[in-house]
């Protein structure tokens, strides 16, 4: 039996993230505006053994789904999660989340002097997606980049 199922069962109607970087599960659940008080039942298994990744994390939720705005965003800081969609325990759809190519108001631009960070000025922070694996994204006002794992650090939400 696969750890993960040692540790947490199957739902009968939901979505399971799975897939997720080891240690980034807590990132997407901060995204998906889940906190302390949130009413959905919910699964967090991480660091479990993958075949693809060596280590892995798994969100389960019940009676929840995902918009397309929730789907891009999860993409920024968990590209390689897949999303199962469950009903009556079964799989009936299966998807791996993608990269958007334009990442709108989600990322702060690290640099300082850069006009999205001027307190008088209501540019909205734009970036342009350069690569996906490795991560890189450019600031379509300075062209600052961010590369990788510094994504998680920009995020303004
Ligand atoms: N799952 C669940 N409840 C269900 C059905 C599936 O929690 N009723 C979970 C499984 O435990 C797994 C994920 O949803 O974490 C995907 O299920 P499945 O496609 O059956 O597993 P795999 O074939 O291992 O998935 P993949 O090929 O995407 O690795
Ligand atoms: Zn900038």
């Amino acid at each position: 039996m696969h750890d993960e199922k040692l540790l947490v069962s199957k739902i009968r109607k939901g979505i399971v993230i799975d897939h997720i970087p080891a240690g980034r599960a807590l990132k997407v659940l901060k995204i998906l505006g889940i906190n302390g008080y949130t009413n959905y039942r919910l699964a967090i298994v991480m660091n479990v053994p993958s075949r693809k990744f060596g280590r892995k994390d798994i969100i389960k939720i019940e009676n929840r789904i995902l918009d397309a705005r929730e789907l891009e965003l999860i993409s920024l800081v968990a590209p390689t999660a897949t999303i199962n969609v469950i009903d009556e325990y079964r799989v009936v759809e299966k998807y791996r989340v993608r990269l958007p190519n334009i990442i709108k108001g989600v990322l702060r631009c690290p640099n300082p002097m850069c006009i999205t960070n001027k307190r008088d000025e209501d540019a909205e922070a734009i970036f342009v997606l350069r690569r996906s694996a490795p991560l890189v994204v450019e600031c379509k006002y300075c062209g600052t980049l961010i590369k990788g794992d510094e994504i998680e650090h920009s995020l303004s939400i």
